[in-house]
């Protein structure tokens, strides 16, 4: 949510390398886009816009006719004020003595703007982030980083901010809950919000942790605890990623790309370390309560958790969604265990959840796809689902290897962790089967036919009532068809009001004890006129369509959901919408 990236360095285009590296982090925010660059004269120019920064081919000459060997940039999801070119960042102070760029909320701003303007500054903004560069300047007296500092300690909220000076040549940065990366290259310095955007240059990172800050200068890097005011030493992580995983390569879109890649990212997450499985399946097992928590899609995979955890192990594990979590936190004790569902680990409320359990000496698990994560970092035992960089805004191919890490962990926990594996890897090789051209030609029949619907609904059964909850997401972010998933038997409980002739009702039915009853909720809907598209192992009469699926047992879902990924995405394409970059989203959600 909102990419920064800055460069210190002896390259003089600085803009331009901005430039480059904020397009790889254009998946946090597409709303607008801005850079400012510190010529060496110390004068700074702004360019910023509307739009997506992969339109942009070549900067205003400002930025690029004379040396700057400093610039800082970012890619806007607006969260305070519209989106307009002047809510665009970075934002400046007055005479652009300060220039910040900032992702995250300042939560204090409409009271520290208040008692900024009675002292005279001047807004041309409507943002929280203008405030910061307001704040900085009117302290500026004291030092740039001693302003800097007095601005942190002013602002309330979780964010993180980078500022640029007219009069020194170095870049502060601070973090406070969103995330802020540093890559040292030979006497050059990055700071992201994530890898890619530096990717080219270095595969050394150090990484800021809450409440820390850092300087970046010609002669050196410091690190500061803005706790204790003193400076710390960070230790340098060599990145074992491949640029070229984080690119389309042949593929249209990111989101096809990924969905194909279930072939072999379902494998990478079934291979575990199994002492790790069986520590986690025992701490389950002797927890007071095990809470799993994730948001969205990976709050989803969390309630086919619950599920798989009744079926499989007997055993009862609650659910909830990071931003509904505080509301149990009373039941929640030393000896109760969390398990954290996230394939950025940088959710906001996914990580609000695990800091107010933490507090409370609750161990924490995460299923994770960013191995250095927040989430991650803060977490007592990290399962990393090893499905690679996802950079669609739709999840997919990291939903399925949430799942799988599940299954996994519910067979471990009922002793029959070999039984799991054997199961996941059958499903893996029928996926491989599943996955071709022909399949998603076939597919893309059924999307030219519904194409221009309203409404769509999805129901599903026990596993794959979640299921039928997640395909309503995947249709509803990318196609932008209303689309809603239920529970089949709630269907006649109320939205079964809403079926009329023709519309499109996706049946999710498994090949098991739930079949008749799935069935029949169908039958239900095809009486009113709605056109019935069966996911299912096998055809049934009530089916107008049917999408042929593995009979996968407790497997189920992460079969069922794909076609569905693949149907979002053909619905997208045809209907014109960018299926990377859905319209008001970002891929990862770093505010409350
Ligand atoms: C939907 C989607 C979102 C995320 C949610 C949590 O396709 O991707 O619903 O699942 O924002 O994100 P993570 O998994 O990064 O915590």
């Amino acid at each position: 949510m909102c990419g920064i990236f800055a460069y210190l360095g002896p390259k003089s285009n600085s803009a331009q390398i901005v430039l480059e590296g904020l397009k790889k982090l254009e998946y946090r925010g597409y709303d607008s886009w801005g850079i400012a660059c510190r010529r060496d004269s110390g004068e700074i120019v702004i360019e910023k816009h509307t739009g997506k920064i992969s339109d942009v081919s070549s900067l205003k000459k400002e930025l690029t006719e004379e040396p700057a060997h400093i610039a800082i940039g970012h890619s806007r999801w607006a969260t305070h004020g519209g989106v307009t070119d002047m809510n665009a960042h970075p934002h400046a102070s007055e005479e652009k003595e300060i220039v910040i760029a900032h992702n995250g909320i300042l939560e204090n701003y409409e009271s520290l703007k208040k008692d900024l303007i009675e002292k005279g500054h001047k807004f041309v903004s409507e943002t929280d982030t203008e405030v910061f560069a307001h704040l900085i300047q009117e302290n500026i007296g004291e030092g740039f980083e001693q302003a800097f500092k007095i601005a942190l300690s002013k602002g309330a909220g979780r964010y993180a901010l980078i500022a640029i000076s007219k009069n020194e040549e170095k870049i502060l940065a601070a973090r406070r809950g969103s995330p802020l990366i540093v890559g040292t290259g030979s006497d050059e310095y990055f700071i992201a919000s994530d890898i890619p955007a530096f990717l080219k240059y270095t595969k050394k990172v150090m990484y800021l942790d809450d409440d820390q800050m850092v300087s970046l200068a010609k002669d050196g890097i410091t690190f500061t605890d803005l706790k204790t005011d003193k400076k710390i030493e960070k230790r340098t992580i060599i990145i074992d990623w491949d640029e070229k995983s984080a690119e389309k390569g042949e593929f249209k879109h990111f989101m096809l790309k990924e969905i194909m890649e279930q072939k072999m990212t379902l494998t990478r997450a079934i291979n575990q370390d199994e002492e790790k499985i069986l520590e986690v399946a025992q701490a389950i097992k002797t927890a007071y309560g095990t809470y799993i928590v994730g948001c969205g899609t990976a709050g989803k995979v969390g309630m086919v958790g619950t599920y798989l955890f009744s079926h499989i192990a007997q055993k009862h594990i609650n659910f909830m969604f990071g931003s509904e979590f505080s509301s149990f936190l009373p039941f929640m004790k030393d000896k109760s265990l969390m398990i954290a569902i996230s394939q950025s680990g940088e959710t906001a409320d996914t990580l609000e959840a695990i800091e107010e359990a933490k507090k409370k000496g609750v161990k924490i698990v995460s299923i994770v796809n960013v191995e250095t994560s927040t989430m991650a970092r803060i977490s007592d035992i990290v399962i990393p689902i090893k499905a690679g960089p996802e950079k669609a805004v739709a999840s997919t191919k990291a939903t399925t290897s949430q799942l799988a890490i599940l299954t996994l962990l519910a067979y471990a926990c009922a002793g029959k962790l070999d039984e799991g594996k054997r199961l996941l890897v059958a499903t893996a090789s029928q996926i491989n089967d599943m996955l071709n051209p022909r399949y998603e030609n076939y597919i893309r029949e059924i999307a030219e036919k519904i194409q221009n619907v309203e409404s769509m609904y999805i129901i599903g059964k026990d596993l794959n009532y979640p299921i039928a909850m997640e395909s309503a997401i995947k249709l509803q972010e990318v196609s932008y068809i209303h689309a809603e998933g239920f529970a089949g038997g709630e269907l006649k409980h109320g939205p079964i009001a809403l079926i009329s002739k023709g519309t499109p009702c996706i049946a999710i039915v498994a090949n098991d004890e739930t079949k008749a009853g799935i069935i029949s909720n169908a039958t239900e809907i095809k009486a009113r006129g709605g056109y019935i598209i069966g996911v299912s192992p096998e055809n049934n009469s009530v089916f107008d369509f049917w999408i042929k699926v593995p009979d996968a047992g407790m497997a189920s879902p992460i079969v069922s959901i794909i076609p569905i990924q693949i149907l979002a995405y053909q619905l997208a394409v045809l209907r014109q919408n960018n299926p990377d970059m859905p319209r008001n989203l970002a891929k990862s959600v770093t505010v409350k």
